[in-house]
């Protein structure tokens, strides 16, 4: 019997619990740099960026990374802190509702310290506003009460770095954008560097897991570690419900199967988001906005979350349009093709 339990089913939210607080077992997030797989174009450049600012002895730059949930922005943002020994902060853009929100957690910071603001494209605008001079010159205008008898105060800040996450550059305001002194991108992950992820993790939870199993789970994740490791977690739950120890290839693809996670990762929204494509609208294009309304989820959803992984893998595409659906996702779905027999 197959059951459809969603393992993806918090892959839209970016600013997530860490493992430890959700799991309350050992936490899978890198430490250091050195740990941190994948990436090595990005991990190259903030190497520089960090050693600069230890040579020069000043805070590092503000730094913005970017990509799909799950790729390891927040870890990146603690690794960043821990390898330069200094205070990490954790806030997210839709949590500073008013400027004395970030007034009080600026004023906070210690010298060189890093305050982390996840989901950054998110930030009120009145929020942002009083972000800029903070950022550029260390100080904060904050207005205090209202009407004729408000006073605005101003604080001097320490010298502090700035990360912000967001799944898109494109969504954060130009302004913003352009006062980080380095946008980092981050990209679906290749399946041998997810596989030695899953085996690195394996290792944290003390498991045993045979190269050919870390690949299943490494193959149907989606190129995003924090499903790899999700996965890994469930093929582990599953391995000691069969009493088994050793988890060689077999074991990965029934515990897979049984979660309903096919030999491509893909969970229930992206088989409907191509079934809907592939069937409803048979091979027309189709906008963002109709296919989000069809499908009863957010555009920005199905643009961060989903369509990155269907277009790398060839399932999607996009045309000036709307998007389609690539003859692999007629035959990922045993469907007969567009051209009308079987693909
Ligand atoms: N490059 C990586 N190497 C090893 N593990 C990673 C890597 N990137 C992410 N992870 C794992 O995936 C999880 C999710 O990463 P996270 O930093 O929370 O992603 P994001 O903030 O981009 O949504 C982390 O807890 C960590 O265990
Ligand atoms: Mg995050």
């Amino acid at each position: 019997m197959r059951r459809d339990v969603d393992l993806h089913a918090d892959r839209a939210v970016s600013s997530d619990a860490s493992d430890v607080e959700r799991h309350g077992e050992v936490s899978l997030r890198p430490q250091r740099l050195v740990d941190f797989v994948g990436q090595r174009e990005l991990v190259g450049h903030l190497e520089i960026v960090l050693g600069a600012a230890q040579t020069r002895g000043h805070s590092v730059d503000h730094l913005l990374f970017a990509g799909p949930p799950g790729l390891g922005k927040t870890s990146l943002a603690a690794i960043v802190a821990n390898e330069l020994g200094v205070g990490l902060r954790v806030t997210s853009g839709p949590v500073l509702t008013r400027p004395g929100d970030l007034a009080a957690l600026v004023s906070d910071l210690d010298e060189h310290d890093v305050l982390f603001i996840d989901e950054i494209h998110r930030l009120p605008r009145a929020v942002e506003e009083v972000l800029y001079p903070a950022m550029e010159d260390h100080r904060l205008d904050v207005l205090l009460g209202r009407g004729p008898s408000a006073r605005s105060i101003r604080l001097e800040l320490p010298d502090f770095t700035l990360i912000g996450a967001t799944t898109r550059t494109g969504l954060v305001a130009a302004p913003l954008r352009d006062r980080f002194g380095f946008v980092g991108q981050l990209d679906l992950y290749e399946p041998d560097e997810l596989e030695r992820i899953v085996l690195r993790s394996a290792a944290l939870l003390e498991v045993s897991v045979s190269p050919a199993a870390a690949a299943v789970v490494a193959g149907r994740s989606r190129g995003t570690p924090r499903i790899a490791n999700r996965l890994l977690r469930r093929v582990r739950d599953f391995a000691a419900v069969s009493g088994v120890e050793a988890i060689e290839e077999a074991i990965a693809v029934a515990a897979l199967e049984l979660f309903g996670v096919d030999e491509r990762g893909l969970d229930k929204l992206d088989r409907r988001i191509l079934g809907l494509l592939c069937q409803q609208f048979r091979a027309q294009p189709v906008g963002l906005l109709t296919l989000a309304h069809a499908l009863g989820e957010e555009p920005a959803t199905l643009e961060d979350a989903y369509e990155p992984y269907l277009l790398r893998s060839g399932l999607l595409v996009r045309t000036p349009r709307g998007r389609v659906a690539t003859e692999s996702a007629y035959r990922h779905l045993g469907l007969p093709g567009p051209g009308g027999g079987l693909v």
